[in-house]
């Protein structure tokens, strides 16, 4: 079976960069109308601009539940139905417990997680009206096994996996929603890591190589196709071997 995506709206959050860029380049190449949502409109036009004319930006911060309400409403009413929602925004702010401010735990749960609940309501009753939809939720491997100075984003990203279950057993039979669990993957977010820290963390993996953003796209890809309509509520880790 070919995997082809044409004329298939796709709405992907922090689509401008790293993961979410990655994801967006394939799903063009492979004929998806893009909406990618960010932060920054100029920054997201030139990203749009390059991805070819199918691609477009909002700048919406995924954080502000009326705000993704109403981009997804423009969205509906624009472009068509949402056929694939992937949310791929995310920060961090990695400090110790002891050390982490409420804000730093605000932020992150806001970004990472309440996120999730802002887009998913919105194209909830969509989906469930054209009985078809697919839910692809970034968590992380962090989600999995926990980190030390990373409470507020291990958490974020667990709490994903337990609203993308959830959400996979009310909706089982008109809408897909899984989870991509990332490992370590060159992107702008793990760059400020120093050369000691990527190392500890490349020693911790099987493969002993950190990931590409592209390695990520690809399952994105098998996920939002149909070659994987008898999945559900399933979190795929592409981390090199780390969980297992
Ligand atoms: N890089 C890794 O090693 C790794 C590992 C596991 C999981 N992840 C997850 O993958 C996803 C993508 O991360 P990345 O590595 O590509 O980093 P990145 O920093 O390149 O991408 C994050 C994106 O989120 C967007 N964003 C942040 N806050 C936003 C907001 N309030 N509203 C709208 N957009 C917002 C940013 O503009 C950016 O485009 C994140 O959810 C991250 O947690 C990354």
């Amino acid at each position: 079976m070919e995997v082809n995506l044409k004329d298939e709206v796709v709405v992907i959050t922090g689509g401008t960069s790293g993961i979410g860029k990655a994801i967006a380049e394939l799903f063009a190449q492979n004929g998806a109308k893009l909406v990618l949502f960010g932060r920054n409109q100029e920054k997201g036009d030139e990203v749009a601009k390059s991805l070819g004319q199918n691609v477009s930006f909002m700048a919406v911060d995924v954080a502000d539940h009326a705000a993704v309400d109403a981009a997804i409403k423009q969205i509906l009413a624009d472009v068509g139905p949402i056929d694939v929602l992937i949310n791929c925004a995310g920060i961090t702010k990695d400090k110790l417990l002891m050390r982490m401010d409420e804000s730093d735990w605000d932020d992150v749960l806001s970004i990472n997680l309440k996120s999730c609940y802002n887009s998913c309501k919105a194209v909830l009753r969509p989906m469930l009206k054209a009985k078809k939809g697919k839910v692809i939720n970034v968590t992380s491997v962090v989600g999995l096994m926990g980190n030390p100075g990373q409470t507020n984003y291990a958490a974020s990203k667990a709490g994903m996996i337990g609203f993308s279950k959830s959400l996979a057993k009310e909706l089982a039979g008109r809408v897909q929603v899984n989870c991509i669990a990332p490992g370590y993957i060159e992107t702008k977010m793990t760059d400020s890591l120093s050369s000691t820290q990527k190392q500890a963390i490349v020693d911790q993996i099987p493969m002993k190589r950190i990931g590409q953003p592209e390695e990520i796209a690809f399952v994105a890809l098998f996920l939002a196709s149909p070659l994987s309509n008898y999945m559900t509520g399933q979190v795929l880790s592409v981390d090199g071997g780390m969980i297992m």
